[in-house]
């Protein structure tokens, strides 16, 4: 079997706080492998946003190593909740940017976020500044920022947690779609069980205090997927499955 894209060993990170350190991540050991879309579930403040945070190289994990498969060369992107576009910037120039910073051309780099625009759905809005974007619309333009990077490994933390439900499905399945494309490595923060059971080909049980994988579930359906899965007796047993194995995390972790 190919090697993991990238293998964490032993992680840990705690913030200095007035009372001692608060320990928020302990012993993470997690591999991921190419093209796998990972979603991680687990309670709020339990460090999941900090190890998206380590993974994308803006935060150093105080011990613990990421071993990569191409050395240090890992092409990463990160999308957040809150969208985080440049508010002076229209759609299209916000989609060019990262290839802008790289030093891309400038028409060339339009002209790929031209492409971008079209593929996440916004054509006609590439001239709208953020200020007048729904929030899907929003997503759409910080999804397409992230993705033509190429990263190797896309880092998505609560992307549709601010969206309405009917959206956010809307979004989870073009997420979907694109993903099926691009075939990226996906690691996904999410607290629905039924986005996580639908685009996931594994899922991560985190736990709380210090934060932590300790349980993991495989989902098996072929692709490409679509919104029928939704409705299906499998799809119907996965999901429960899922929710006893947070529960029993969580009550787990509750008495311990
Ligand atoms: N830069 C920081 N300094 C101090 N504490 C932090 C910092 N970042 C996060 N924390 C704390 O770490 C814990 C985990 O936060 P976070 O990773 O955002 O959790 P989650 O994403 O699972 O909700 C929280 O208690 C949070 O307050
Ligand atoms: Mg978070």
């Amino acid at each position: 079997m190919e090697a993991p894209l990238l293998t964490i060993r032993d992680l840990s990170m705690r913030f200095p706080a007035d009372d001692g350190d608060l320990e928020v991540l302990d012993g993470i050991n997690l591999e991921l492998h190419a093209h796998e879309f990972a979603c991680l579930i687990g309670p709020s403040g339990s460090g999941k946003s900090t190890l998206l945070r380590i993974l994308a190289n803006v935060l150093e994990p105080t011990s613990g190593t990421i071993e990569m498969q191409n050395e240090d060369s890992l092409k990463r992107a990160i999308v957040f909740q809150n969208y985080n576009l440049l508010p002076w910037y229209t759609v299209i120039q916000n989609i060019a940017l990262p290839l802008q910073i790289q030093g891309a051309d400038k028409t060339a780099a339009l002209n790929e976020a031209g492409a971008w625009v079209e593929k996440v759905g916004l054509g006609g809005f590439e001239n709208e500044w953020p200020k007048n974007l729904s929030g899907g619309m929003a997503q759409r333009v910080a999804i397409a920022r992230a993705l033509i990077q190429k990263p190797e490994l896309l880092l998505l933390d609560e992307p549709f947690g601010a969206l309405d439900a009917l959206t956010r499905e809307q979004m989870s399945l073009e997420l979907m779609a694109t993903w099926e494309e691009v075939h990226t490595t996906v690691l996904m923060v999410t607290h629905s069980i039924s986005e996580a059971v639908l685009l996931a080909d594994r899922i991560l049980i985190f736990q709380d205090r210090p934060g932590k994988v300790v349980e993991q579930l495989d989902i098996p359906f072929e692709r490409p997927r679509t919104g029928q899965l939704r409705d299906t007796l499998e799809f119907t047993q996965t999901t429960r499955r899922l929710r006893e194995m947070i529960e029993k995390v969580k009550n787990g972790s509750a008495s311990a």
